[in-house]
């Protein structure tokens, strides 16, 4: 005999041994009713009274009923089982045990050994006889034991995905270190980047800027190689490169080995930047305080894991809040581009999960009627899937202070593409409002919002949005396989956010060609690292 419990906890099956005669299978629909109370009855149903000998034929118990005890269940299931009433037959004190709020002396004085299977509690019950109270404690027990079994199960399943999709691949790992090998043997991967004539053009407000933050080399490679090659113009472009320290010297490296000229690259990491080093940097103080409100994030995350009232998949939302992924300072780093471009008018900002499909200049052409920031909506467009997100997806508005000054049905946008007006952003208080907002958020035990950069971000940018055609920046290509390749040829910018980046094997197979094409797989390095097409 086997029982079954499902992972999402909403379906319950009893397999017995022999055939499928008395197959139950509860799905437990209605919000209303617990899933304990039918997972109980379906038990007493099954046990009880197989121990009273009274063998019966069940087919299917459909959950839609309105009672929400156990009694009221009993009465509802009983008579299906048995053909006649088991209150009868069923002791009350059995119900009352299953009623009680579970305790953990409950649960422990039901046994040490509690049992871990229906054989396991069968097997027990023949040898011990007990009464109804032990027998009705012992069966609790189980329940609470295989319950919380199939609870941690979907959890790790939930981080595996997680894990999945922010974990580094080895084949990245190893592209880092053979570059920082090659910088430190190798002299023509430690070229001076950009070559000297082309300094003047990184201060250029004739030519194109571009800036890219990111600390994946194989990522940057292709958005640099995608927008290069694509460019009518190439040697008007200024690709501006933002990493980290620890990627500074591989990403100077691949730039260096495989040059893009006549387009103008730079490769900076952040403590090169005068703003970065120099006085106070708000943006490192509001860092610092976000890791450790995370860590510290609703008791931590033993605590998380340890409130058994919460479903999995919202456990697992919570522990991902901790992940460093979501603290990275590349992430917030867009928010300081007037500081960190001085001297420049107009940037167009990349993501690193983005591919280029053409001529990104007319970009420069758009009249963005005094707004800051260039950006592409999210909640219009023939994919409802992926066009589905206002400002209520992202912010929390039974928070006051969010239902206070803002729209829940206004429409979102997207970052992985965006054109910023440096000038006009100058102008604004942008950056600050950012930053009151995170404090905001911090000091309301990040209760706002939970996850990432474009939640303050929609907040900082409200009312300083410029909305582009969507052609320019195609979204979705990392959560949902049904984007057609047809369609994604055609969008100027494709743009891998969700989880199957295309560097990862997780990626959607049909789509990942669309990035890999500006990969070359004849490269020494790339080779070496058994970084494949496929
Ligand atoms: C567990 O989660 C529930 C549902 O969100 C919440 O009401 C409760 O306060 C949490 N318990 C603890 C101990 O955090
Ligand atoms: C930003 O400026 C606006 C108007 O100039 C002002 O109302 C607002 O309080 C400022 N916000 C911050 C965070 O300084
Ligand atoms: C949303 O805000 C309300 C009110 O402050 C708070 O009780 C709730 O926990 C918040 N929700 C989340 C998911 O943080
Ligand atoms: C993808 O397309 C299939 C078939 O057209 C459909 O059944 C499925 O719901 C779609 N998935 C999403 C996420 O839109
Ligand atoms: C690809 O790499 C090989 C080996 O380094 C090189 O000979 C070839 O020119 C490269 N192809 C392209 C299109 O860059």
């Amino acid at each position: 005999m086997q029982l079954h419990i499902s992972p999402s906890l909403r379906h319950v099956t009893v397999l017995p041994a022999k055939g499928l005669r008395e197959f139950i299978k509860v799905k437990v629909g209605s919000r209303k009713l617990s899933y304990r109370a039918v997972l109980y009855s379906i038990l007493l149903g099954t046990f009880l009274l197989r121990f009273f000998f009274l063998l019966t034929t069940v087919d299917t118990i459909d959950g839609e009923t309105s009672c929400s005890t156990l009694g009221c269940l009993g009465k509802r299931i009983g008579p299906k089982i048995t053909g006649r009433s088991p209150e009868s037959i069923v002791p009350e004190v059995i119900y009352q045990v299953f009623e009680e709020p579970i305790s953990h002396e409950g649960i422990v004085g039901g046994g040490e050994d509690v049992a871990e299977s229906l054989e396991d509690f069968v097997a027990q019950m023949k040898d011990t006889r007990p009464d109804a109270r032990t027998f009705a404690i012992k069966l609790k027990s189980m329940v609470n034991f295989l319950e919380e079994r199939t609870r941690t199960a979907k959890i790790q399943e939930y981080l595996y995905r997680h894990v999945a999709s922010s974990s580094i691949p080895k084949q990245l790992h190893c592209l880092a270190l053979k570059l920082a090998n090659e910088h430190t043997t190798n002299a023509a991967a430690r070229l001076q980047l950009p070559a000297a004539e082309q300094v003047p053009y990184l201060v250029d407000n004739s030519f194109f800027h571009f800036v890219l933050a990111s600390d994946n080399i194989l990522a940057a490679s292709v958005v640099a190689a995608s927008l290069i090659h694509n460019a009518l113009r190439p040697e008007y472009i200024v690709l501006h490169i933002i990493t980290d320290k620890k990627t500074y010297s591989p990403m100077q490296a691949w730039f260096s080995l495989h040059s893009l000229t006549p387009a103008t690259v730079e490769v900076k990491a952040l403590h090169h930047f005068d703003w970065f080093t120099k006085g106070i940097v708000p943006v490192l103080e509001a860092m610092e305080k976000d890791q450790k409100a995370r860590a510290q994030f609703r008791g931590g995350q033993s605590a998380i894991v340890a409130n058994n009232s919460e479903k999995p998949r919202v456990i697992a939302a919570k522990l991902q809040a901790l992940s460093p992924k979501y603290i990275s300072l590349m992430n917030h780093i867009r928010i300081h581009l007037p500081e960190l471009f001085p001297s420049l008018n107009k940037v167009v900002f990349l993501d690193d999960d983005i591919v280029i499909q053409t001529d990104l200049s007319p970009l420069w052409e758009i009249d963005m009627n005094g707004k800051v920031n260039g950006a592409v909506e999210t909640c219009r467009g023939d994919d409802k899937f992926v066009m589905s997100k206002r400002l209520k997806n992202y912010l929390n508005f039974s928070h006051p202070l969010i239902a206070k000054n803002f729209d829940p049905e206004e429409c979102a946008w997207a970052y992985g593409m965006n054109i910023f007006d440096l000038e006009a952003w100058r102008k604004t208080n942008i950056s600050q409002t950012y930053h009151h907002w995170l404090q905001e958020n911090l000091k309301s035990d990040l209760s706002l919002w939970q996850l990432g950069t474009l939640p303050p971000g929609l907040i900082a940018f409200h009312g300083h949005v410029h909305i582009l055609d969507p052609f320019w920046h195609m979204l979705g290509l990392g959560y949902q396989e049904n984007t057609s390749v047809a369609d994604a040829s055609n969008a100027a910018v494709i743009h891998f956010n969700g989880r199957a980046k295309p560097w990862l094997d997780i990626a959607f197979p049909e789509l990942r060609p669309l990035w890999s094409k500006y990969l070359n797989f004849s490269d020494k390095l790339i080779k070496s690292c058994h970084i494949r097409a496929t």
